[in-house]
């Protein structure tokens, strides 16, 4: 499948699950405004809209299994059989939509009523979530080949090199301006992680800036024709990119990879105390429909 049709599927599902979630707030507002202790009075309401409801319960079993759809991603990247089954990179973003889209669904289960060791397990996969958030913030600064897995210096330094041979023999960039374009990037020499994770947010934000004042220069200097110019933008976008990931590689890699020892074990602990509130719950009698 292209990369671009994962994208579209994934577009496609969140506005259909934005829209189904609009479409049963709509229907339960009125229940979930109502005080916890006071909704077992609206019976009918209850019988289908609370956790052990018709239609609550239903929800719970697909946020459960959204829960353990996203392991599928775990799975691939470690079991080597599976290699060949579609890139990682295309298998992160699944796991993506299911770890937000899957504590979204179980609050609606739960009707926003988080209480006990289940409820401490709600706040602890929205943690997680979040953590996600700020690890693939992370992840999409270490340079990765196509099929998702982490690129040695060796290639990255090739690579760099490349985009700068590219810009001198295609476009015939002077080595000055070459070398110009270099010192954009400042060298951080032995900053701390800190002001090395700083310096990643202020490249982030100011590179689109950056870009276009270079585009600009090289444009009255060397003229690039209109069909030239997305290549060209991209070449210098990419250029600079990686000499600014080059130079927060360090510092960004010690901090995925303490991001990783520490969002592992929530992980693993919200997997157990999800598959206990199952079989407690099925054990106790709530067994929906069956
Ligand atoms: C991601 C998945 C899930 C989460 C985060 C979740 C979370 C919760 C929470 C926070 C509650 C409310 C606790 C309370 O009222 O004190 C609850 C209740 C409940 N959940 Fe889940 N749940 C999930 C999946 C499931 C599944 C798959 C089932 C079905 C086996 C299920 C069955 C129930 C039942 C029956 C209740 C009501 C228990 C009662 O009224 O005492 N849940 N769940
Ligand atoms: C409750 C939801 C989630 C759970 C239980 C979960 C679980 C995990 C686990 C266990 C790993 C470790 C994979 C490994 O062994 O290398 C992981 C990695 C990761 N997760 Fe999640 N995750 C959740 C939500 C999210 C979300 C919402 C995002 C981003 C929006 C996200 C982004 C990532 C990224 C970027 C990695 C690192 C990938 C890698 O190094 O290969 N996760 N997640």
């Amino acid at each position: 499948m292209k990369r671009n049709s994962h994208n579209y599927i994934l577009i496609f599902v969140s506005l259909v699950t934005v829209g189904l979630l609009i479409f049963y707030s709509s229907l339960t507002l009125n229940y979930l405004k109502t005080p916890v202790a006071e909704r077992y009075l609206l019976s009918e309401l209850d019988d289908l809209y609370s956790p052990s409801g018709l239609i609550g319960h239903g929800i719970g079993f697909l946020a459960a299994l959204f829960m353990f759809m996203l392991w599928l991603y775990i799975i691939r990247k470690h079991w080597n059989r599976l290699r060949g089954i579609g890139r990682l990179s295309q298998w992160l973003k699944y796991h993506m939509w299911f770890g937000i889209a899957a504590p979204l669904l179980a609050a609606y289960h739960a009707a926003f009523k988080f209480e006990g060791l289940i409820g401490v397990m709600y706040w602890a996969m929205i943690a997680v979530m979040l953590s996600g958030i700020v690890g693939r913030y992370l992840y999409g600064h270490i340079p990765r080949r196509r099929d998702g897995h982490e690129m040695s210096m060796k290639q990255m330094n090739t690579e760099k090199a490349e985009k700068l041979r590219s810009l001198q023999m295609e476009f015939g960039i002077a080595s000055e301006d070459i070398n110009r374009l270099q010192q954009l990037t400042p060298q951080l020499g032995n900053r701390s992680t800190l002001s090395a994770l700083y310096h990643l947010v202020i490249f982030d934000m100011r590179r689109r800036h950056q870009v276009k004042q270079v585009l600009l220069e090289f444009e009255v200097k060397y003229g690039a024709g209109p069909m030239d110019l997305s290549f060209f933008k991209a070449t210098i976008e990419k250029q600079i990119i990686m000499s600014q990931r080059l130079v927060v590689l360090e510092a960004v890699s010690t901090v995925f990879h303490w991001w990783h020892v520490i969002h592992k074990p929530f992980a693993y602990a919200i997997f157990l105390v999800l598959t206990l509130h199952i079989v407690l719950t099925i054990s106790f009698g709530f067994t929906w429909i069956f």
